[in-house]
């Protein structure tokens, strides 16, 4: 049972706050009532101020940021760029690239791939050209691939621009339930979709697969991998799932693997999940938002 306090002494500092009040009353009745008034005015702008300079959201933001608990705070020490696709290879494909024999019998003449089918959103936006020139990135960490459209885009790029550079692919490659492409059906055996197959086929007919290796995995899992492994990213592009709790830790775990001074870069701002997740996680670490096209990008 909660027990009831016991009647209160008076603290021994008692008579010196007696004291301290009488002061005030007699000072009270000797500001004139304007001046009173005017205090009270300045008070009341002063107040104000500091209530308004501190919105709701930035408290909830603080609290956001003290219970976040995304990956270990320092990911580990970074595997030289040149290692990155080998350590992918070692560490997710025990030891053997996963392009070799693609694709194997029973995926090509199994129904399971088409020769091409390369949908994407804003795949060829303006947005990496800008990134991939002003970072001249040796590793790119893209978190949503699909089915590679944007990656092969940025091989195309970095050939281009005489850079050697690895193309990262994070996806669970499912697409997302129940989806489905008019004329281009998602393959599936016995409900298991295999989207995986048709984003390899189409890197291998882009002849980009020396560019690009891939973690067939969530998010989630994926990033904490390469946290855990220490790869890291010089361009780091989040355009996974885009409710605001999917983008919001995805925006953390990938910023945990961008590269001191690298870029983290993101699709679609115009969704409101998206842009909530991206101007809180702005705002938490002090950077800016630029909008490129449909594209956000924090400096
Ligand atoms: C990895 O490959 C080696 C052979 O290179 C094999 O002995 C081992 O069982 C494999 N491990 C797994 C988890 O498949
Ligand atoms: C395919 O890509 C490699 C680089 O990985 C390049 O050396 C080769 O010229 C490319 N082939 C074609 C036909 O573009």
């Amino acid at each position: 049972m909660k027990s009831v306090g016991s009647p209160e002494t008076p603290p021994s500092n008692h008579r010196h706050r007696t004291q301290h009040r009488r002061l005030l009353s007699v000072a009270y009745q000797k500001v004139s009532t304007p001046t009173r008034f005017l205090i009270l005015l300045v008070l009341s702008f002063i107040l104000g101020y500091l209530f308004h300079a501190q919105p709701l959201v930035s408290q909830s933001a603080a609290d956001l940021l003290a219970h976040s608990t995304f990956l270990p705070e320092k990911c580990h020490n970074p595997v030289p760029a040149e290692n990155v696709r080998q350590t992918i290879i070692d560490r997710v494909f025990n030891h053997t690239s996963p392009w070799e024999g693609f694709p194997p019998k029973h995926v090509s003449s199994g129904g399971l791939i088409f020769k091409e089918w390369t949908k994407g959103w804003g795949s060829n936006a303006p947005v990496f050209e800008h990134l991939i020139q002003k970072a001249k990135p040796k590793t790119i960490i893209e978190v949503g691939t699909f089915l590679g459209a944007s990656a092969i885009h940025m091989v195309g790029l970095t050939r281009q621009m005489g850079l050697d550079t690895q193309v990262l692919c994070i996806d669970d490659f499912r697409g997302w339930p129940g989806y489905y492409d008019e004329g281009k059906g998602m393959q599936m055996v016995n409900g298991d979709v295999v989207m995986l197959y048709q984003f390899m086929q189409n890197v291998v007919r882009a002849n980009a697969s020396d560019s690009i290796m891939f973690l067939p995995f969530s998010t989630n899992t994926a990033l904490g991998g390469l946290c855990d492994w220490g790869v890291y990213g010089d361009l780091v592009e989040v355009d996974a799932a885009h409710d605001f709790h999917s983008a919001w830790v995805d925006i953390n775990n990938a910023y945990k693997v961008l590269k001191p001074g690298g870029i983290l870069f993101g699709h679609d701002i115009v969704w409101v999940g998206v842009r909530k997740a991206v101007e809180i996680f702005a705002r938490l670490h002090g950077f800016k938002i630029a909008i490129d096209g449909e594209h956000w990008v924090l400096y």
